[in-house]
């Protein structure tokens, strides 16, 4: 039988509580850990191990090196240092974060690695980028949660203002994984029924759609200000990327993906509906918006290039790798 094996770099807040994520949720039968700080590391696999018994499901835990990861199907991407965030703003672990993946992900690529890699580290759209860059892994299989996490802040902020279930909610932010991102209203639903109608009949839908926006946004903040990191909701993120790969699902999932002419834009990764499967991202989905909706989802690519020009050369990813 084919063990699912997925490797995780960066076992920090965000990595460990990943590994935990997969665990219970049974997407994992190995995980491989993997951190520079390597006592951490030590606790992180011990502690995982130490959890197994009273699981439901068996998983394998162990560390290893950049190199060691061939067998991976699925390489998680959480490097970082958080405490660079105080200024609320993810651009600030940009410098300390490219020079990582700079680092080690040629390592990872020597060892023979060629699996999916999934990103989460920020500035997440133009780290994704970078490693797609690095690893030469053909279109689709590098991507990021991009604003999937943002997605389910938006969401739950919806279904608090209305009392609808999370689920029967359609609605994305897209863009850039940072204060630019946008909401597509226009096309936001409610079991197939418009926003825009619903708003029409009944006062639980009319509200300041501004207002919504910016405390999905600020979500993040808040759970950052009261415990210094955000953990349960980027890992629960990260399992469905996961298990949507894994199970070849082709769900349809915010995501940052790499844009080759969709939504009118190319030459960066953002946050857009994407059909997730066996290949990672398989499509980028093209939802339907207004005009002022358009000119608000390029201002926010033009965000994520103006952001990419602080640091990066400004290279070519083919399209057609
Ligand atoms: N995309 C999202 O929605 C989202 C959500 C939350 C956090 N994040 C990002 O995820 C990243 C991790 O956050 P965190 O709270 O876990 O940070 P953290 O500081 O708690 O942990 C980062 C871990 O990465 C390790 N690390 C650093 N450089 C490394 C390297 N070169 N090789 C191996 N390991 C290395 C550190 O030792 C540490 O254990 C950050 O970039 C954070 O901004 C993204």
């Amino acid at each position: 039988m084919k063990k699912r094996v997925i490797g995780i770099i960066g076992v920090g807040h965000v990595g460990a509580h990943c590994a935990y994520s997969l665990a219970l949720q049974g997407l994992a039968d190995e995980l491989v850990l993997v951190d520079k700080n390597q006592e951490k590391l030590k606790s992180e696999v011990q502690d995982l191990r130490d959890a197994v018994l009273y699981l439901p499901h068996r998983v394998e835990v162990r560390s290893a090196e950049y190199d060691q990861l061939a067998d991976c199907d699925i390489l998680v991407n959480s490097v970082g240092n958080i405490t660079l965030l105080t200024t609320h703003d993810r651009l600030t672990e940009m410098n300390f974060t490219i020079a990582q993946v700079n680092d080690y992900i040629p390592k990872v690529m020597a060892g023979g690695f060629n699996g999916i890699i999934i990103n989460i580290t920020n500035p997440c759209d133009i780290v994704t980028r970078q490693i797609a860059k690095l690893s030469g892994l053909p279109k689709g299989r590098v991507f990021g949660t991009g604003t999937g996490l943002d997605t389910s802040r938006l969401v739950s902020a919806l279904s608090q203002q209305t009392g609808v279930d999370h689920k029967s909610i359609t609605a994305y932010m897209m863009g850039e994984h940072g204060a630019s991102q946008m909401v597509p209203w226009s096309m936001t639903n409610f079991g197939g029924a418009p926003l825009d109608g619903l708003a029409q009949k009944d006062e639980r839908y009319r509200f300041d759609r501004e207002e919504m926006k910016k405390t999905a946004i600020g979500g993040g903040w808040v759970t950052y200000v009261g415990k210094g990191c955000t953990e349960y909701g980027i890992c629960s993120t990260l399992a469905r990327d996961v298990a949507a790969v894994l199970h070849d699902e082709k769900r349809i999932m915010a995501a940052s993906s790499e844009l080759c002419g969709e939504y009118g834009e190319e030459g960066l990764f953002a946050g857009v509906p994407c059909l997730i499967g066996k290949d990672g991202v398989e499509q980028v989905v093209e939802v339907p918006m207004n005009e002022a909706e358009k000119a608000e989802f390029h201002s926010c690519c033009e965000a994520i290039r103006e952001n990419m020009r602080h640091i990066l050369p400004q290279d070519k990813l083919p399209c057609d790798r």
